[in-house]
């Protein structure tokens, strides 16, 4: 139920094939991969031909989140370049609907990624084509940032109305989450975590990856 997905975005892209099989063996469930375009946010990372690279060295699901803008005309290259699940900014397409279908149709599963200031209503109508639901709990753009605590709330109302319509939608954190402030996220109702400057700071990937899974697990369990 839990999964912790390391952002590679703190890695050290100097060795970024040898960062990924040390996530991987220490216990990462998916390799989250943050691509931004420089317009959607200010920041400029990685493309397809770099996620293909990525796509040989892991073993693990690409949890690959596209922070760019356009973003329908990539997707069918992000699909061919190995993502198992990519996931959009409901902020960066007109056509949320259509970006969806598309995603689905390239053979991937579909994530819809809402900035901390978007309300969740901006996504409760297309529930039923989604996967993953993510909730930045930071202003995209970098790694390293504070987690923003009102997120917890949407974390509350999102797990809420996925229960209510009886879907299976998993429900992502991403931004500013740590060993200490991952049970609150948990306890909030979200299942997968991403985790980048937390597990590429430390020395010891397995200990650090297995902290944050045992605190969101022994939260997940105490909820009500
Ligand atoms: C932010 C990215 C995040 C980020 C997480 O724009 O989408 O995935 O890398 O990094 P930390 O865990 O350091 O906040
Ligand atoms: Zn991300």
């Amino acid at each position: 139920m839990i999964k912790i997905s390391p952002s590679i975005l703190s890695a050290d892209f100097t060795r970024l094939g040898e960062e990924i099989r040390a996530v991987e063996a220490a216990g990462a469930d998916y390799i989250h991969v943050d691509v931004m375009d420089g317009h959607f946010v200010p920041n400029l990372t990685i493309g397809p031909v770099v996620v293909e690279g990525i796509r040989k060295a892991a073993s693990k699901p690409l949890d690959v989140h596209l922070m760019i803008s356009p973003v329908e005309i990539y997707i069918p290259a992000f699909a061919q370049a190995g993502a198992h699940l990519i996931s959009v900014h409901c902020e960066a397409t007109h056509h949320l609907d259509r970006t969806l279908n598309l995603i689905r149709e390239q053979g991937c599963r579909a994530g819809v990624a809402l900035n901390p200031a978007t309300p969740i209503s901006q996504v409760q109508d297309v529930l039923h084509l989604v996967d993953m639901v993510v909730l930045m709990s930071v202003n995209p753009g970098f790694g390293g940032q504070s987690f923003i605590p009102y997120v917890l709330q949407k974390v509350r109302a999102m797990r809420t109305l996925i229960q209510e319509r009886g879907l299976t939608v998993d429900l992502e954190v991403d931004g500013g989450v740590k060993v200490n402030n991952i049970a609150e996220m948990a306890a909030s109702g979200a299942n997968v975590f991403v985790a980048g400057s937390a597990v590429f700071t430390q020395p010891d990937y397995q200990t650090v990856i297995g902290q944050l899974r045992g605190n969101a697990e022994a939260a997940w369990r105490a909820a009500p």
